[in-house]
């Protein structure tokens, strides 16, 4: 097994459009970090708080040595040569949650390693969006990471990744200017920039992707399928929280309140999926869902689209079924105080 050495916090003040330029100074491990050997569980009173919805393991499971991180492709590449047998990759942008630790168990399951990577992608990031405020905490992640075990993490500085701007820049197609893509017209090409390159180092049998992230997955596989890159994508369920919200970094900026009105996305889309079961055709599904959200206090829509899981094309007004049973997706945008938040889930339209 590989240890890794954590050696310090990527805080990036700079225009997230620049590359390689300099980092603030490394900073020490908070009390609670992962900068120490542990054995599955941290020691007694050092337990990274759990996030909602998860319980600790009930074994200590696999020794879990989290004290070295690769910051470098280098350093990655060593870490990886003293793995044996399969590897499943799970990328991440930091600021871990219950949803990123449902990703490494299915990893662990269906790999003998598994790899996280940790690097908040200023690529993917629009100009006005929060890439300086999103939350970054290697000490915290590596700590969770912990608490389920993972072989290595590759944590790499934004210099590291982009030492200079890609000349050569992947086209995600059509399908990322639709949904994610009108608000976000560069994400996906970005996110696609990342996962090109993460998978080329790591070189992982399996990469494993949340589902909340619907459009990111399909694109991923349309990438993995038309590049014929030799990895088998994976899609995890959303994780939620009992309440219904779905788990993301970026529920951390929501105040009480603001917390408590997101859960008008997820009402809604349960609306939605109720109406389908009770027949409703593809337009009664929206209205009844919209109809929620506009009436939603706090909440401002981006968009609600009831659309094709493959394509991301909306389905028709009258769209149902006949004679079989239709998989469609009902996928919402929307910002609560300045926070946009997006959920999605699966519906079946009868005919
Ligand atoms: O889903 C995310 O967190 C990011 O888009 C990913 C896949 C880690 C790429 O930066």
């Amino acid at each position: 097994m590989a240890c890794f050495r954590w050696g310090g916090v990527d805080r990036r003040t700079a225009d997230p459009t620049a590359f390689g330029n300099a980092v603030e100074p490394r900073q020490p491990p908070s009390p609670h970090s992962g900068c120490r050997v542990s054995t599955g569980r941290m020691p007694a009173g050092e337990s990274p708080p759990l996030p909602p919805g998860e319980t600790a393991p009930s074994s200590p499971g696999r020794l879990v040595c989290v004290t070295e991180v690769a910051r470098t492709k280098a350093e990655l590449a060593t870490a990886l040569a003293s793995l044996e047998g399969t590897s499943a990759l799970v990328m991440t942008m930091g600021a871990l949650h219950g949803g990123h630790l449902a990703l490494v168990r299915a990893a662990r399951e269906a790999a003998d390693n598994v790899v996280v990577s940790i690097f908040v992608n200023p690529l993917q990031f629009g100009p006005d969006e929060d890439y300086e405020a999103y939350p970054r905490d290697l000490a915290a992640d590596l700590a969770l990471l912990g608490t389920v075990g993972v072989e290595a993490v590759y944590a790499p500085e934004a210099a590291e990744v982009y030492p200079r701007e890609p000349i050569v820049r992947i086209d995600p197609g059509p399908v990322a200017a639709l949904l994610e893509g009108k608000t976000r017209p560069t994400h996906f090409a970005g996110v696609l920039q990342v996962v090109h390159k993460v998978l080329n180092l790591v070189r992982p049998d399996m990469a494993f992707f949340g589902q909340k992230d619907a459009q990111q997955l399909a694109l991923v596989r349309t990438m993995v399928a038309d590049l014929d890159m030799p990895v088998e994508i994976r899609a995890v369920p959303i994780e939620r929280d009992v309440d219904g919200l779905a788990l993301s970094s970026r529920n951390s900026y929501l105040s009480a309140t603001q917390r408590i009105e997101a859960l008008a996305l997820s009402q809604a889309l349960v609306l939605g999926k109720d109406a389908a079961a009770h027949g409703l055709p593809a337009d009664g599904v929206r209205e009844v869902a919209l109809r929620y959200l506009a009436e939603a206090p706090g909440v401002r829509l981006d968009y609600l689209a009831l659309v094709d899981p493959q394509t991301f094309q909306e389905i028709g007004p009258d769209e149902g079924a006949a004679p079989a049973v239709r998989l469609a997706l009902l996928a919402v945008a929307a910002w609560v105080g300045p926070t946009r938040l997006i959920d999605n889930m699966e519906i079946e339209l009868h005919g």
